[in-house]
């Protein structure tokens, strides 16, 4: 025994000398060069190979392993059990621990206290900014606006990586038609093509050129797949749906986020036909790995390989674990389950070291890219972390994004922007000087109390007038209280600026509602101000559609201004002002009633479809189909005109183009931004079609007066569909084109497709 032991660390300590040794080389070598990606893989895959080839299968465990630090009245800290697991080489990443010296406290633990120093992985839901605080994903979406998406998630890298941070669990890219769902805010919402370019920029935003830069994050797409369609907007709930649907809708914003290089992807909650995601090989062998050929690592989302034994497709822990691995998951999020049972399940040949090797290599390649082998504090920089965090530049990054997030709903006789002789203007409502929810959920490390609210930044815009300030009531209690000082705030003023809305947390995940109405008594507070007669301005927070009638009828002017972060109330206010000119669409169909749910604008026309004069169509006994607000839908303070659809020729071949133009002018009084939109529908397909699809939209800048043309060139790939076979591609005959400020106000136009 004694003489065992004696090889053993004999043999070990050859190990560590070969180890560093091996280290050494992969250092000097191991400077990531964009410029040759290729090669660069190449070497990288030997740096794996001899990596792997002296690690133990416990080491290689624990590379598969991922557990979260936790914060209590004193700060950060990591669970006494996992800083032994950190020492003996049984973790491989860390989340929700971030800070430039906690960062590399416990960085020094795993490089300098297990055998082979393999550094750790850092991760965080840096979902819409890190420390300056950036609107919710539904918001930047509303913006169309894919160079600013791509920007703020820079700005955010940058932060994250100066205070310890790899690799965010962002951008989500779950396509939400159900605005019950609560996490349809972390979303860009509806439509496949917008969310698809939208989470490409965010993937392209942190992850920069190259990963090996200092002022980059890994990217992680979630969650595969299909979790915005759970049964009923309930969170966490089942998903039934065709491969067609999840192919046209749910899958392309995956697939343009790994193309655009995401190096991870998350596991969604919910099953898919039965097929829980945390162990679904269609999704993560078929589809992710073999058809799509990603090679980074995958995720599961907060202990979902536990959570199958509740699904019910596994019997116990090592069942869970071998489902997982051999779906094609690499990295079990805080239920140990790997750590516990991978170990045992190769001895009883339940499943093969090779099958581990695998994951380890998906993992051990983000590590590489990153740079952490060179150097594994280069993240944990105090310095650059003063530097870097919530800067200047950032602040006024994020006040642009949060402008053009607006979407101006409604205003009737041009209320809106406000006049500066207005001298007395009531701020009413329990979001007009509200902190707490401006930066919405999932808001990182953002810090609300640094946020600026609607009062704040009306007083700082215009130091000169009155802001009479009422709260009237809260945002979901039953208290009318306040009402008569709110009523009396209005009749002192000229004007009423009424913000109404959602707490933060009700929106986000585990935040589903069956009422998407204003909570609490916001709606009978606006009735009362309505009743003074006083011109009301109504601002709008919130995280996900809200059925919001009674405004509309009711209020001249409407604002939907989402959860705008950091810089919420000064952007709010260069809106009110028209120091920027709203240019918002929605990115969302605006309900007009919860049983309207799912409603979204690219549906298919029936059979039936919809006539007033007829009982025996589509339609609701009780309530119109059309929604309250359609999908791209946003006003502007000036107004725009389209001239009819000029192509040019009315046959396309599939190797050819056609270009569709259109001339917009600024028919209206101010400067402009407008998203100009194409859609396209298939007249005849061997499958029902949408009534029209997103395949096209250019955002332009008009003067007063001014025209211009739009020109959109239409290929065969914007034709393309599964068709019945679920062959992709197009099929000859009739197309209509569509091009619009919104989905449903639309000049058309009609080509033919021939082979
Ligand atoms: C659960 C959420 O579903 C996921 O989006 C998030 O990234 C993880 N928790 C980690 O916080």
């Amino acid at each position: 025994m004694e003489f065992f032991m004696t090889i053993k660390q004999i043999l070990l300590t050859g190990f560590v000398l070969l180890m560093s040794f091996a280290l050494l080389v992969i250092s000097a070598s191991g400077e990531y060069n964009p410029d040759n990606p290729e090669r660069d893989q190449d070497d990288i895959g030997q740096k794996i190979d001899s990596l792997l080839s002296i690690m133990t299968l416990d080491e290689k465990i624990g590379q598969m392993t991922l557990y979260t630090s936790d914060m209590d009245q004193t700060g950060a800290f990591l669970r006494p059990e996992y800083i032994d697991d950190i020492k003996a080489g049984r973790v491989g990443s860390i989340f929700n621990a971030y800070g430039a010296e906690y960062t590399r406290y416990l960085q020094e633990m795993a490089v300098n206290e297990t055998r082979l120093g393999i550094p750790l992985l850092f991760g965080y839901d840096v979902i819409h900014g890190h420390r300056t605080i950036f609107p919710v994903p539904l918001g930047e979406t509303a913006s169309w606006d894919i160079d600013m998406m791509r920007l703020t998630a820079e700005v955010a890298a940058r932060e994250a990586a100066a205070e310890g941070l790899h690799w965010t669990f962002a951008p989500m890219v779950d396509i939400a038609r159900d605005a019950r769902w609560g996490r349809i805010v972390e979303g860009g919402g509806e439509d496949a093509y917008l969310v698809s370019l939208m989470g490409a920029a965010k993937v392209e935003g942190f992850q920069g050129n190259s990963l090996n830069d200092l002022h980059t994050l890994a990217a992680c797409v979630k969650h595969f797949a299909a979790y915005g369609a759970a049964q009923a907007g309930r969170d966490y709930h089942s998903v039934d749906m065709s491969d067609r649907m999840l192919r046209e809708v749910y899958l392309p914003p995956f697939k343009a986020a790994i193309d655009a290089g995401a190096v991870s992807v998350m596991t969604a909650f919910n099953d898919l036909n039965g097929i829980p995601a945390t162990s679904n090989t269609y999704l993560f062998q078929d589809i992710l790995r073999d058809e799509w050929e990603f090679d980074g690592f995958v995720v599961t989302d907060y202990t979902a390989i536990m959570e199958l034994l509740y699904h019910g497709v596994a019997s116990d822990a090592s069942h869970a674990s071998e489902l997982a691995l051999k779906a094609g998951i690499d990295i079990s999020m805080q239920d140990g389950f790997y750590h516990q049972t991978l170990a045992d399940l190769v001895d009883d040949g339940r499943v093969t070291e090779a099958q581990i090797n695998q994951a380890v290599a998906n993992v051990l390649r983000v590590k590489f890219r990153l740079g952490l082998f060179d150097d594994p504090y280069r993240y944990s920089d105090p310095e650059r972390e003063k530097a870097e965090v919530m800067k200047p530049e950032n602040i006024e990054i994020a006040r642009d994004m949060a402008r053009k997030s607006i979407v101006l709903l409604k205003n009737e006789d041009q209320l809106l922007p406000i006049s500066s002789s207005i001298r007395n203007i009531a701020v009413i409502g329990p979001m007009a000087d509200n902190r707490r929810d401006l930066i919405g959920s999932w808001s990182a490390a953002g810090d609300w109390t640094k946020s600026v609210t609607l009062l704040e930044g009306l007083k700082k815009r215009m130091p000169d007038v009155n802001f009479i300030y009422a709260e009237g009531t809260d945002i979901d209690g039953n208290s009318r209280e306040g009402f008569s000082a709110a009523v009396a705030a209005a009749n002192n003023a000229d004007l009423v600026i009424l913000a109404l809305g959602e707490a933060y947390w009700m929106s986000g995940e585990a935040a589903s509602k069956v009422d998407i109405s204003l909570p609490g008594v916001q709606e009978d507070l606006a009735k009362e101000l309505n009743k003074t007669g006083k011109p009301i301005v109504a601002v709008l927070m919130n995280g996900r559609p809200l059925t919001i009638n009674w405004l509309d009828e009711n209020i001249p002017a409407i604002l939907e201004t989402w959860f705008l972060g950091t810089t919420a109330g000064d952007a709010i206010a260069d809106v009110l002002y028209g120091d920027y000119n709203p240019s918002g669409k929605l990115p969302v169909t605006f309900p007009r009633h919860v049983g309207q749910i799912p409603i979204f604008y690219n549906m298919r026309n029936t059979g039936r479809p919809f006539d007033a004069d007829s009982k025996y169509t589509s339609k609701y006994l009780d309530i119109e189909n059309e929604p309250l607000y359609v999908f791209g839908y946003g006003l502007s303070y000036t107004t725009f005109e389209y001239s009819p659809i000029t192509l040019s020729g009315n046959e396309l071949r599939t190797d050819g183009s056609i270009e569709a133009s259109i001339t917009v002018s600024n028919t209206g009084g101010y400067e402009g931004e407008e998203v100009v939109q194409l859609y396209i529908h298939d007249k005849v397909a061997s499958v029902a079609r949408p009534v029209r699809e997103l395949k096209g939209f250019q955002k332009i800048n008009l003067m007063p007066g001014e025209s211009k043309d739009v020109v959109f060139t239409i290929t065969n790939d914007e034709l393309a569909f599964y068709r019945a076979d679920m062959s992709f591609g197009s099929e000859p005959g009739k197309f209509t084109v569509y091009i619009g400020g919104n989905s449903r106000d639309t000049q058309s136009a009609e080509f033919v497709l021939t082979e």
